[in-house]
């Protein structure tokens, strides 16, 4: 069995490819036995501290129900509850958390503040998004990816469409390349992650057997895959400037059906970390729709809404593979 007491998850590349299938197979098991009413808590007295310096629903609400199953519990923090980073350095307030609680979870734009909080605190630390990472949701994507996949994951192609500069197209590309797997990156060049990145992911390639593909076209891009994904155009954090330049880059890279249709693969499933903008549901989708008439952007309605889409799978096991990371981490595994 793995052993990642007081381990940090700060990036993908903290654990070894074993390290990190242990974890979501850790993640299987607990999700079975909570699913059983057979869940064991071993998470009791211990105390977590959730750092959001940017909103969140399934990271958030993932850390706050995996914590009370195990029967440990959280104080939330948002961006405007802490002196963090306003009246108080990371350093200071990592070493303070660190007195007070068994773990740290940290979601905001900055890596080295997460960074910084794991050197400092003491504690396992946990990124939950920044603009560079977002490891907890690949651990849910590989868990959905063992659940909807034909044969073993080894084999398993699964293609990224859109802005893969940013967390999620990094950290898809070096997971994949980690564990093995056949990785499309399909986007315009100025949207593939940046060189360190993929210079990584060629590396980790090498040794894992992992195939790397980085291509502007989409037929070649998303042929045979098991799984297509997409993310938002405009994450977080960015302003609404943006969006006229990132519409026309990018929609000719929208998950379609036509798209689905293009991997070959009647079985073809659809992840999306969500949030997604797919109807006129939210503020933002009806601001984008009053400027640039669209209703649907980074995936139809269609595909979101078919049989394809286990975008909810995916959200549910967010939860059970955050509890993996706690238990395993402040536990024992
Ligand atoms: N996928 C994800 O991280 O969702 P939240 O932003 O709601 O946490
Ligand atoms: N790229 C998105 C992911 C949200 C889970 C963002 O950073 O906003």
């Amino acid at each position: 069995a793995i052993d990642l007491t007081g381990r940090h998850f700060l990036k993908e590349l903290d654990f070894t490819s074993e390290e990190f299938l242990g974890l979501v197979s850790l993640a299987a098991e607990l999700k079975a036995a909570k699913k059983a009413g057979a869940e064991v808590q071993r998470l009791r007295g211990k105390n977590i501290a959730l750092i959001f310096e940017k909103t969140s629903t399934r990271t958030r609400c993932a850390f706050e129900v995996a914590a009370a199953d195990q029967g440990a519990s959280t104080t939330y923090l948002d961006p405007s509850g802490s002196q963090m980073g306003h009246k108080e350095s990371v350093k200071d307030t990592a070493r303070v958390l660190g007195r007070m609680f068994d773990g740290i979870e940290y979601r905001g734009d900055s890596q080295q503040a997460v960074e910084e909080l794991a050197e400092y605190g003491g504690v396992p630390v946990f990124n939950g998004l920044t603009d560079d990472w977002h490891p907890t949701q690949m651990l849910a994507d590989v868990l959905t990816m063992t659940e909807h996949g034909t044969g073993g994951l080894a084999g398993t192609a699964f293609a990224y469409l859109g802005d893969a500069r940013f967390n999620m197209g990094n950290s898809y590309l070096i997971t994949g390349a980690l564990l093995g797997l056949d990785v499309r990156i399909v986007a315009p060049e100025a949207y593939w992650p940046g060189e360190a990145v993929v210079a990584r992911a060629k590396e980790l390639a090498a040794a894992s057997g992992a195939t790397i593909t980085l291509t502007a076209d989409v037929a070649e891009g998303v042929r045979g895959a098991d799984f297509v994904a997409t993310d938002v155009w405009v994450s977080m954090g960015e302003p609404k400037e943006v969006w006229a330049e990132r519409i026309a880059a990018l929609a000719p890279y929208a998950v379609t059906m036509d798209v689905l249709r293009a991997t070959g693969r009647p079985d073809v499933k659809f992840l999306h970390c969500l949030p997604a903008f797919h109807d006129l549901g939210t503020q933002v989708g009806r601001d984008v729709h009053a400027r640039y008439g669209l209703s649907e952007l980074e995936v139809t309605d269609e595909v979101f809404e078919s049989s394809h889409s286990v975008v909810f799978d995916q959200a549910e096991n967010r939860m059970h593979t955050i509890k993996a990371v706690l238990v395993a981490t402040l536990a024992g595994a």
